[in-house]
């Protein structure tokens, strides 16, 4: 199983470590989990659950057409870094990312 691990986006809370289920979608993992990520639409268009990827970006799937061009649209404002929606990503393997702001 993969471990995904989120880092803390604020000094109020912590790291946290989930053993996940590969192939599926992050959000809905980690939700089954007991933990909401923050999100809108659920279908990869508003960009709201927009991710960082910190580490292991080959463990993740591939981005489809709709999540490419919610990437593109998110980049102009967040430039250098890994971006990623975790509505529309399947985990492959391990990563370790964080919420977006
Ligand atoms: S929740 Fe809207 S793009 Fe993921």
């Amino acid at each position: 199983m993969p471990t995904v691990l989120l880092k803390a986006s604020s000094p109020n809370e912590k790291d946290q470590l989930f053993e996940v289920s590969s192939g599926e979608i992050l959000f809905d993992q980690i939700e089954k989990l007991g933990r909401v990520l923050p999100h809108g639409c659920l279908a990869g268009s508003c960009g709201s659950c927009r991710i960082e990827i910190l580490d292991g970006q080959d463990n993740l799937s591939s981005p489809s057409p709709v999540e490419k061009d919610t990437i593109t649209h998110l980049e102009k404002t967040h430039p250098q870094k890994i971006i990623r929606l975790s509505c529309r990503v399947r985990i492959l393997g391990d990563f370790t990312f964080r919420p977006l702001k």
